[in-house]
């Protein structure tokens, strides 16, 4: 695997692979890599791409300092799972490759970008949409893979992508979870054992909660009971429990329809925030 710092050789090498006709998958992430960012990996080496992975701890989506500061990095053991999963190349930049100087654009995806995460996470998704319009444009890639774990984030860059014409197509993958149901995340890797055993409480909660919308409860009656649940534990905190539409985010009650809604929670244990959602 060819590992890059910088921007200038990154892009004349991938120019070259263009060149010489390869489709370019792009894997964005932040690194702590688990077996949910390799099967965006694999996704994009199935479909034939020359994959290139990013792993840049971004501080512009970060709008808490201790949560960036705490956000797990290794990039050994990174570049060890990058190479047996077959990838590339890897741009592993530092920020003043990214950020030379201070950014000043902002982006506003209207309520898509003010419900949820961007609600409890004011700036992020600006912060998101700043760093990945840097990547799509350094890397120029066909393909791109984001994980479905990220509901709200693949919806924003699927406006992202429309609204500044990016000639990408984009690949959403299915969120793969720990055999217990506790879906994959870098932040996991911060829990003691204790909280980790705790920590499937969210997923368990979003099967609950489907189970009830989809025998016709409506949210706003489920949604107190499953927040005194989670909350008898006074390490465990419930940030949002919502029922949004799949594909423009607006906040419903009930299921309406099947397969047109998508349910999204997001909570504390201890000091580690974690997000998860499923499909109804
Ligand atoms: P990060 O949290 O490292 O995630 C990188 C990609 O992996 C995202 O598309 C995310 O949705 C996906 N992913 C995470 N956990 C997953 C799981 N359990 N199953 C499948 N896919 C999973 O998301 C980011 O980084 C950043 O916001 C980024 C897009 C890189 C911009 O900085």
């Amino acid at each position: 695997m060819e590992i890059f710092r910088e921007i200038k050789p990154l892009r004349a090498f991938l120019r070259e692979k263009n060149k010489a006709g390869f489709l370019i998958g792009f894997v964005p992430t932040m690194g702590a890599l688990h077996e949910g960012h390799l099967s965006l990996i694999e996704a994009s080496k199935k479909l034939g791409c020359f994959t290139v992975c990013s792993i840049f701890v971004n501080p512009a989506q970060f709008n808490n300092a201790d949560d960036l500061k705490k956000y797990p990095r290794n990039i050994e053991e990174d570049i060890k799972l990058l190479e047996e999963a077959k990838c590339d190349a890897l741009f592993a930049p530092n920020a003043d490759e990214i950020y030379p100087h201070p950014s000043n654009t902002h982006f506003d995806f209207g309520s898509l970008g003010t419900t949820m995460e961007g609600e409890f996470r004011p700036g992020h998704f600006s912060g998101v949409a700043l760093v990945v319009s840097k990547l799509f444009h350094i890397i120029e890639p066909d393909h791109a893979f984001f994980g479905q774990k990220d509901w709200q984030q693949v919806t924003i860059i699927n406006q992202l992508v429309k609204d500044l014409n990016f000639d990408i197509q984009l690949h959403p993958i299915t969120t793969l979870r720990e055999k217990d149901g506790l879906a994959m995340s870098s932040r996991n890797q911060r829990l003691t054992e204790d909280q980790r055993s705790k920590s499937i409480v969210f997923y368990q909660s979003l099967l609950d909660c489907k189970a009830r919308l989809e025998a016709g409860e409506r949210l706003d009656k489920i949604a107190p009971f499953i927040k005194n649940k989670i909350e008898q534990d006074s390490e465990l905190r419930l940030e949002y429990l919502q029922l949004a539409n799949r594909e423009n985010l607006s906040s419903l009650n009930s299921v309406e329809e099947p397969n047109n809604a998508v349910l999204c929670i997001a909570g504390f244990v201890g000091d580690v925030r974690l997000i998860d959602n499923i499909l109804l």
